[in-house]
Formats: structure tokens, C-alpha cells, sequence
């Protein structure tokens, strides 16, 4: 077969997943936008947060925060429910070899078990936080931080503020 002739099945393939992770991400109103590292390891510093940390990104995209996580020594996990976005995910964390540090679980966040997290992040809209903050804040062991860029939940008062990142402590 011609190189151009692979080239074309190749774009439309690309093409044909793209199109059924769009339809996919609109039915489900959860768009992937993702966060910019750079700025997480001030807010790092900020809160001290070293050591033996078990970290999760609710709602995990494709991955950058949990492989950035694996990076500074934690035990990186991340949920996502859009099965495109995993695949990439875990694609890219076995190519990087961080899957001794770096799990994505393939589910609603809805449906997990948050209690060993010393350290949670979301990004994501307030009305898909608050659809889990009840059991964030029961599940996670007291003294443990949890993050969020840009967005509230809307029936909790942030502990801190650190630039665009609200901080809540569980109590
Ligand atoms: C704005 S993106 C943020 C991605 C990543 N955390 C980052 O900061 O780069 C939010 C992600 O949450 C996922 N998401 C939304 N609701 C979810 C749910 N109930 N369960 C699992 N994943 C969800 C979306 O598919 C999307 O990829």
C-alpha cells in the first residue's frame, strides 16, 4: 500500500475518534480544558506538601496533572469517565514510564473511594464538584488538602486562597 494511501486511512481514523469524543464530551456537558502545571509547583511550595503523598485528579483529563504529580514523588492516581481521554492517559504514562507511580481509573469520580488521598485537585465546573463534595470531604482523612482551580463548590468556604487555586482542608 502507498505511504499516502496509510496516511489518509491514519487522519481519518484520528479524525472519525475525534469526532466521537466531541459527541461524546457533549452529551455528557464535561469538557476537557486542561490546567497548566506551572503554576501548581508555587502552590506546592506555598502549602509545603511533601513526603509520601497519595494524590488524585478528579476528573483527570488526559493526564497531565497525574503525570506531573508522579514527578514530584507522589502516588499519582486520576479518574476520567471519557474513555478517549483515558486511553491517551495511560498510553502516554506507560510511554513516560511512570506507571509504577501513576494510575487513571476509567469511572465516574461519582463512584470512588477517596479515603486513602492526603491530597485532591479538581478542575472542573462547580455544579460537577458539588455533585461530589459530600463524599470528598466524609471520605478523606481529616488534615488532608483538597484543591480547585478556578471554581468553588458552592456551599463551602475555601480555607485559603492562593492566585486562581481555592484550598479547603478536611476537618
Ligand atoms: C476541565 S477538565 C480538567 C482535566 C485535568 N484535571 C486538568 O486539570 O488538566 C475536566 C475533566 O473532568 C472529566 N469529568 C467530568 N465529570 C466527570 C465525572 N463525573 N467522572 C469522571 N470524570 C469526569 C471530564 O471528562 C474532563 O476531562
Amino acid at each position: 500500500m502507498e505511504i499516502g494511501l496509510i496516511a489518509v486511512f491514519l487522519c481519518e481514523g484520528i479524525l472519525i475518534i475525534f469526532g466521537f469524543y466531541l459527541i461524546w464530551s457533549w452529551i455528557n456537558q464535561t469538557p476537557f480544558y486542561p490546567s497548566k502545571t506551572k503554576p501548581l509547583n508555587d502552590l506546592l511550595k506555598e502549602l509545603n506538601i511533601t513526603g509520601n503523598i497519595n494524590f488524585i485528579d478528579i476528573g483527570s483529563g488526559d493526564g497531565r496533572i497525574v503525570r506531573w504529580a508522579a514527578k514530584q514523588g507522589f502516588n499519582a492516581d486520576g479518574i476520567e469517565f471519557n474513555p478517549f481521554l483515558t486511553l491517551y492517559s495511560r498510553s502516554v504514562i506507560t510511554l513516560k514510564g511512570l506507571r509504577n507511580r501513576a494510575k487513571i481509573f476509567n469511572k465516574d469520580f461519582r463512584n470512588h473511594d477517596f479515603s486513602k488521598y492526603d491530597f485532591a485537585y479538581l478542575y472542573i465546573f462547580p455544579e460537577h464538584m458539588d455533585s461530589v463534595s459530600n463524599k470528598l470531604f466524609s471520605e478523606m482523612k481529616k488534615g488532608s488538602v483538597v484543591v480547585t482551580n478556578t471554581f468553588k463548590f458552592t456551599k463551602l468556604t475555601p480555607d485559603r486562597i492562593f492566585g486562581k487555586y481555592y484550598i479547603y482542608y478536611v476537618k
